[in-house]
């Protein structure tokens, strides 16, 4: 069960599949030559015949093989040796994982490809293949009789005689527990709004930081009354679910060095409110507790790593929903930090759960913020769909968070927080309106929070475009992706363990 790495020869490996990466034109490794004898030449004559070329991602199967322990082989491109990186690797070992899943109990063992020169090390190449191996054999089959696709059994990533065996291990390790985070976040998104509402969301944090030696703390809507959370109240009084603030604490270093908090927007349904959304528009709201999904998936990482700081995770959990005591349109909101908002528009309620969880983020002493939130419609119009955007009032916290993004393969863009935008927030009646006009209105949701952080460095991530995907591709599972789980990990991991 569970994850290896071995450098036993690839003919002694026992699994139901082999996968093994190619690079296009390029002569086969020593292992893949050897192989390829006691295939009689199978693979040389494939790529000889064009049959299977190395281009990214192509796959070809070689079944029914009986020269080895395996009865399957998988060829897949690793597109040009050159150009190898983080990103094609995983767009490989993704595509990979999700061709060989459609069975129950499969072992699959993969070869680890040869980096040669590229700006890939060998540890991050097993990390990233068993994180892609987690990752990819996981479906949207929650619901499903028949699931499309199973769990491997078995991972084993196989490297030579001459790879350091102890730094595999832990990269395979450390690359298991990334993949089951992402899996986390993902299943929570993938769980319809009645399976995940604010109760529910919470009872299963508290069950996860039993799991993994989390803290975990519950505020119900009696303590978020008692913190004077009009904002984050006023979003869940149209629904019969009550909400609830979840937060998990880990804490690696001393009490005195700095607290990293990170913040998840979790409206786990969003229907809008009275400015109630068109069907189409409402059809995937679901996803709304994305950033929520975020923070839970990279605090069990955190935890489980052990790494050396303290972490904060805070979830705000509300349903935004239409009933006799919705909040209204006109109504004025006192936040928790006594400023006053005009509701304008009820759709726009993940920054009013922002607004109130960020202060107390701040005030519970947190040093950087990283909030996480399918924020807005806008920013998936700025970016499209597989872009977050990132928004800050630090230039070198903004800067941290970009660089982590970078090392972990997920595409990020930096949006600009001149001082204009917050003029639309300006409202006759109280300090703040919650929406702005038209244009700008991925910015004008960042300005808006921005009024919640006081001085503290803050990064907010408008997740809206990539937390969910329409539909599945080659090497990507529809459904909720698990996005900026890694990142999250990463920040901490390079985040300060001393005052
Ligand atoms: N949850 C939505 C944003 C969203 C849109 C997430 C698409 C994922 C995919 C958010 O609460 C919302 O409704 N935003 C409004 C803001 C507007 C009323 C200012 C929007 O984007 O239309
Ligand atoms: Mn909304
Ligand atoms: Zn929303």
């Amino acid at each position: 069960m569970g994850t290896q790495f071995t450098n036993e020869p690839i003919s002694s490996l026992a699994a139901d599949w082999l996968v093994i990466g190619l690079n296009e034109s390029a002569p086969l490794t020593p292992a893949v030559a050897k192989l390829d004898e006691t295939l009689s030449g199978l693979i040389t004559r494939l790529i000889e015949n064009e049959d299977f070329t190395g281009k990214l991602a192509t796959t070809s199967s070689l079944l029914g093989l009986t020269e080895l322990k395996t009865p399957r082989i998988l060829l897949v491109g690793l597109g040009p040796a050159a150009a190898l990186s983080l990103s094609s690797l995983e767009k490989a070992m993704m595509t990979a994982a999700r061709t060989i899943s459609g069975k129950q109990n499969t072992r699959v063992a993969v070869l680890l490809p040869d980096v040669g020169k590229t700006s890939v090390s060998t540890d991050d190449a097993a990390c990233l293949i068993a994180a892609s191996m987690t990752v990819g054999s996981v479906g949207q089959d929650l619901y499903r009789k028949e699931a499309a696709r199973y769990p491997f059994q078995e991972i084993l990533i196989a490297g030579t005689q001459s790879t350091d065996q102890a730094a595999c291990q832990q990269a395979v390790e450390r690359g298991t527990i990334l993949g089951e985070s992402i899996n986390l976040a993902r299943e929570m998104v993938n769980r319809h709004a009645g399976d995940i509402f604010p109760i529910s969301f919470a009872e299963r944090v508290v069950e996860i930081a039993k799991t993994y030696g989390l803290e975990s703390e519950v505020l119900d809507e009696k303590q978020l009354q008692q913190e004077k959370m009009g904002s984050m109240l006023a979003v869940a009084q149209g629904s019969d679910q009550p909400p609830r603030l979840a937060i998990l604490k880990h804490q690696g270093a001393d009490a005195s060095a700095p607290t990293l908090a990170l913040v998840g927007k979790g409206v786990t349904f969003d229907s809008g409110g009275l400015s109630i959304k068109p069907s189409d528009g409402m059809k995937t709201m679901k996803c709304d507790m994305g950033g929520a999904a975020a923070v839970l998936g990279a605090m069990t990482a955190i935890a489980r790593l052990n790494l050396p700081v303290n972490v904060i995770g805070y979830m705000g959990l509300v349903e935004n929903m239409v009933n006799g005591s919705s909040y209204k349109l006109g109504d004025v909101l006192t936040a928790r930090n006594g400023k006053t908002i005009e509701v304008l528009n009820t759709d726009a309620e993940g920054r009013l759960v922002l607004a109130d969880v960020l202060t107390l983020a701040v005030d519970r002493g947190a040093a950087k913020i990283i909030d996480l939130a399918t924020l807005t419609g806008a920013c998936v119009v700025a970016l499209g769909e597989e872009v977050t955007g990132v928004f800050s009032n630090d230039e070198n916290w903004s800067k941290a968070v970009q660089d982590a993004a970078k090392s972990s393969g997920e595409d990020v863009w930096e949006m600009p927080m001149f001082p204009q935008f917050a003029e639309q927030l300006k409202s006759d009646v109280a300090d703040l309106k919650n929406v702005g006009t038209r244009w700008g209105g991925a910015i004008t949701a960042a300005k808006f929070l921005e009024h919640f952080v006081d001085e503290t460095p803050w990064v907010h991530l408008d997740i809206a475009g990539p937390a969910f995907a329409a539909a599945n591709l080659p090497h990507r599972e529809g459904g909720g992706t698990g996005c900026m789980v890694k990142t999250l990990i990463e920040v901490a991991n390079q985040f300060e363990s001393k005052k």
